[in-house]
């Protein structure tokens, strides 16, 4: 029997067995949901958080100058391309949602990384058939066809007010001009020597007589800059065609890799229609495939939504959150890729009547073993990935969820660009039953094919109410999900920008089964009933790296958090 096939009878049986299933009806829905095209008073003010204070303040500079918040995105962007490397850049892609103040316009940008057309599972694989984990994380042939460049000069060409070169220019000025590094990028560049070392112009780049770059210095980024600056005046066809492109190509082929100058010039950006969920008078606004983010939080708010969750205890309502997150990274193993190549069954996983049956299957006062449930490995939400949130003054709003993957991507710098190239290539299901680094499992629709888009879990998300609007995300790997639903959970519950970001987290992603926790989420007699429930408290160092922005139209206020897990991030409001 197939793994669904089980599921379904798994489902079924518990459907007709259980007499302790928990439920409530109707569902408990607050207030009437704000329509799409409401027409939303302006703050008047601008408000930006990002992981890095110089890409805040280059958006905050692009909207002085007259930009809106997509000019500003690309600003925030491109800088952090420069400044923090570690975590996104030129070389990656990104996941955005936007709203357009003018018309309502609502709308998913996906400029992610696409496989080679040459790509083959075959090199994913050590000579004995057992996955080559140093192809799929490191080196040229790890590395997606980028996404980011094209997706920056979308934005700037379709929803800006300013030229590309304007939004671009704080980017080249702080590549050129020179920065101090913080601790993140210092100590991502120690941690990950020995891989950075293996490719010469990254060993150029990143190593100063041998040595990662030391507290107080400025450290300048001139062949990132002249990347930038071609960008900036020829837009997307500077990076995908003509001299960068031809220098990326022959880099990646020099050391292994299979990229050709057509993948370059055929890349496109993907405008899709965002997932859109109720949950409490509130319209969540998400990323849908090939991000696995917006269908699980989606699934996991229409679980809750049957839950009155108001009269639970903290223990219990932790129960029912991680049970609704255990069942929606089942399905996010099983069922999603990229759109554009398989058919996935988002009727059935957004419906409500299908979290009404996981509903159903979920004990009051009990933790299901995953097990029960067919299906996976473990995660590491380490220093990667970014996410940044804007409001402008004219109420227009962005979303961006921006990486390379792991810590400074595949540590691949292509000579003579500065470009340095993710290592998404992982973000497939390369090897069948195989976890990637984040300990996610994939099925065949997340196989790995020419010009497909490696499954995310980027979950920029905007959270639209009638008195009160968010914008929110954050970096973190598989973590990514359950750290949005947290705080979207915790906005909808009244929290401040300042207490979303800050408040403690925990995870669950089906397998391991295990409740990953931060220190101190849970009070002692919370964490005592969630194990006597039959719940593994596993705890972690804190991880993620929030960035929020909230509206309270009410008195048109605007607040801008950034996590303070991590002290580079900068949330201003001007
Ligand atoms: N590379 C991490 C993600 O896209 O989920």
């Amino acid at each position: 029997m197939s793994l669904s096939l089980r599921w379904r009878a798994l489902l079924l049986s518990l459907l007709l067995t259980s007499t302790a299933a928990f439920a409530t009806d109707p569902p408990a829905q607050a207030k009437p949901v704000a329509p799409a095209t409401t027409a939303a008073p302006k703050p008047g003010h601008a408000a930006i958080a990002s992981a890095n204070f110089l890409a805040t303040n280059a958006g905050l500079d692009v909207l002085a100058r007259g930009g809106n918040a997509f000019d500003a995105a690309v600003a925030v962007a491109s800088t952090l391309s420069v400044v923090e490397p570690e975590s996104s850049g030129l070389g990656g892609g990104f996941m955005a949602v936007l709203r357009r103040a003018s018309d309502g316009r609502e709308v998913f940008i996906d400029a992610r990384e696409v496989a080679p057309a040459a790509v083959d599972a075959k090199d994913y694989l050590n000579a004995d058939g057992s996955p080559n984990r140093d192809a799929a994380l490191n080196g040229p042939l790890s590395a997606g066809i980028p996404g980011e460049p094209a997706g920056l000069a979308w934005l700037s060409r379709h929803y800006g007010k300013l030229p590309l070169s304007a939004s671009l220019a704080p980017a080249i000025r702080t590549a050129r001009d020179g920065f101090q590094p913080d601790s993140r990028l210092r100590n991502a560049i120690a941690e990950r020597a020995d891989d950075l070392k293996r490719w010469p112009a990254s060993e150029a780049k990143y190593f100063v007589d041998g040595k990662p770059p030391v507290e107080g210095r400025l450290w300048h980024d001139p062949d990132q800059a002249r990347t930038l600056e071609i960008l900036a005046k020829e837009g997307r066809d500077g990076f995908y065609r003509g001299e960068v492109a031809r220098k990326l190509v022959a880099a990646v082929r020099a050391a292994g890799g299979n990229w050709t100058e057509a993948d370059l010039a055929g890349y496109q950006v993907k405008e899709r229609a965002p997932i859109s969920v109720d949950y409490r008078g509130y319209r969540i606004v998400t990323a849908p495939p090939p991000s696995s983010g917006g269908v699980a939080i989606a699934e996991i708010l229409n679980i809750l939504r049957g839950v009155d969750m108001d009269k639970l205890d903290r223990a219990h309502r932790v129960h029912y959150v991680v049970e609704a997150m255990r069942r929606a990274f089942r399905d996010h193993n099983d069922y999603l890729g990229d759109p554009d190549f398989v058919k996935m069954p988002l009727d059935m996983l957004l419906s409500p009547f299908y979290a009404d049956g996981l509903r159903q299957s979920i004990l009051p006062d009990k933790a299901t073993p995953s097990s029960m449930l067919p299906h996976t490995g473990a995660s590491d939400p380490g220093p990667h990935t970014t996410h940044f949130s804007i409001i402008d003054k004219d109420g227009n709003m962005i979303a961006v969820t921006s990486t390379v993957n792991y810590t400074l991507g595949s540590t691949f710098v292509a000579a003579g660009t500065g470009v340095l190239l993710n290592d998404e290539m992982d973000d497939f299901a390369l090897v069948p039953g195989k976890p990637n680094v984040y300990g996610l499992l994939g099925s065949k629709a997340n196989a790995p094919v020419g010009g497909k888009r490696m499954l995310s879990s980027m979950s920029p998300s905007l959270v639209i109410g009638q008195d009160r609007t968010a914008v929110i995300g954050s970096p973190g790997g598989s973590t990514i999900i359950t750290q949005v639903l947290e705080g979207i959970l915790a906005f909808i519950d009244g929290k401040d920008a300042g207490a979303i970001v800050a408040q403690k987290r925990y995870h669950h992603q089906f397998l391991p089964d295990r409740v990953d926790v931060e220190p101190g989420v849970f009070d002692p007699a919370t964490a005592k009933e969630l194990q006597r429930m039959g719940y593994t408290l596993h705890p972690r160092d804190p991880w993620g790296f929030m960035n929020v922005v909230t509206w309270d139209h009410r008195s048109n206020t605007l607040q801008a958090a950034s996590d303070p897990r991590r002290p580079s991030g900068l949330g201003k409001v001007q």
